[in-house]
């Protein structure tokens, strides 16, 4: 039997960066031919955008790149995520610091920085939120990087 990967995308609101890396990591898993192989979903370590679509920025953004993310709904990070889903990938440093204090002793999910996955050298998807429309490109070209390396990943059954 193969069980079907978890990848669960966390940033703070669940409204920028983590609805844009859901949306195009299953639009490069499909174009791979991966599609309906991995589980993809997004969630939030903060509570202020809960029930919330993403941001109309991020909406636009990812319509500009063919992707849509409109139907997506905030919702917290929670305890059985961490078992629920293989790896759960952090927009940045201060997200990965608290979805692992958040992790069960008992869970079994990696807890990594998203773009570790991605080939660029950084480490930190910058938060859009306060930023303008580039801020948002700037952000999806990143969260973009993650999903390609997401893909090689299972290309390459490195997993
Ligand atoms: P996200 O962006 O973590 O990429 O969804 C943010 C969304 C909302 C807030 C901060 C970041 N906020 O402070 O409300």
């Amino acid at each position: 039997m193969t069980r079907t990967l978890g990848v669960l995308m966390v940033c703070l609101g669940n409204i920028c960066r983590s609805p844009m890396a859901e949306g195009v990591l299953l639009a490069r898993l499909q174009e791979a031919g991966l599609g309906g192989k991995v589980r993809v979903d997004s969630a939030a370590t903060g509570r202020s955008h809960i029930g919330h679509a993403p941001d109309e920025r991020a909406i636009a953004c990812a319509k500009r790149h063919g992707i849509d993310i409109a139907a997506q709904r905030a919702r917290a990070l929670q305890a059985d995520d961490f078992d629920a889903f293989d790896f759960i990938l952090c927009a940045d440093r201060t997200i990965l610091h608290d979805a692992r204090m958040r992790k069960p002793r008992t869970a079994h999910g990696d807890v990594e920085l998203l773009l570790e996955w991605s080939g660029v050298g950084r480490k930190d998807v910058p938060d859009p939120y306060y930023g303008d429309a580039r801020d948002f490109e700037k952000a999806f070209k990143l969260v973009d990087a993650a999903a390609l390396g997401v893909v090689e990943r299972i290309r390459q059954g490195r997993f």
